[in-house]
């Protein structure tokens, strides 16, 4: 699909800059008001910038080419209404926002990340009109409360320095009786799944990185990242305890990846 809608610079988008096809991205905006955040945020695009010449090459590998199909499951079980106004948080090269734009019909999509190296390699691939890029925090999102009619958010909020402070946000930005979107990996709760994950986050994820990654580091921080964040019982207490009502859950590949659709 590729509508030719404008998505509208939003209001409270002072400090960021609305980037079509071809225009370069403004400097990084200050983003957190701590040092522990914006330092977290710092090595986060670092790292990630590093990693953006192979960043979807190693999504494939490691999601043994599952990560799209994920993707479109999470987005078709929302059924975002035709048209909506679609935030897509931690947008990195804007698979996730590319697939709302052709799924829903009519849509205009937003893009938010910090890390401008992977949404530039988001703007190359483009190939739909309606979905625009923005360098923004999670934490501190520059738009006005109710803006969005929804909101996904693919594997990145296990990557923001203060997950509830961006929950928090995220429930801000929707409109009342909108949904939200979260898909993530998650921490194991022991059994079978636990020795699954442990085979494959210390020694299968670490291998392919060195073999086929630009950036063996990232694949050290992927097992971390997991660990500090939630279980699948802790992310579904998490949305219910920032207001969300939980419509769908599921969970995927031995139960490491985790689709929860919310609704404000
Ligand atoms: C694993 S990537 C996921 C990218 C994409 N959503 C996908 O499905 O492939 C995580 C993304 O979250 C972004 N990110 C991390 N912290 C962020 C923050 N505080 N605010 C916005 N984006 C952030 C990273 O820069 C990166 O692009």
């Amino acid at each position: 699909m590729s509508k030719k809608s404008v998505v509208p610079v939003p209001s409270s988008a002072t400090h960021a800059t609305m980037n079509g096809p071809g225009n370069s991205v403004c400097p990084p905006p200050p983003f957190g008001n701590t040092s522990r955040s914006s330092n977290k945020i710092r090595d986060v695009r670092r790292m990630f910038s590093r990693a953006a010449p192979r960043y979807d090459l190693m999504n494939r590998i490691m999601s043994m080419g599952r990560d799209d199909s994920w993707r479109r499951f999470a987005i078709e079980e929302a059924k975002f209404p035709q048209g909506s106004l679609i935030l897509d948080l931690g947008t990195g090269t804007g698979g996730m926002a590319r697939s709302v734009a052709r799924l829903v019909s009519g849509s205009r999509v937003i893009g938010v990340d910090i890390c401008s190296a992977l949404m530039a390699l988001a703007r190359v691939k483009q190939g739909v009109e309606n979905v625009r890029w923005l360098l923004g925090d999670g934490g501190h999102l520059p738009f006005s409360s109710n803006r969005f009619d929804g909101a996904v958010a693919a594997f990145s909020l296990r990557n923001m320095p203060d997950v509830p402070q961006a929950l928090s946000e995220l429930y801000r930005v929707i409109v009342p009786g909108g949904k939200a979107v979260i898909l993530d990996l998650v921490k194991p709760e022991g059994g079978l799944c636990g020795i699954i994950f442990n085979l494959q986050m210390g020694h299968i994820v670490p291998a392919l990185g060195r073999m086929f990654g630009s950036n063996p580091e990232a694949y050290s921080y992927l097992p971390e990242s997991i660990k500090s964040f939630y279980s699948s019982a802790e992310l579904r207490e998490a949305l219910r305890s920032h207001g969300f009502k939980e419509l769908l859950f599921r969970e995927l590949m031995f139960k490491t990846v985790a689709v929860c659709i919310a609704e404000k």
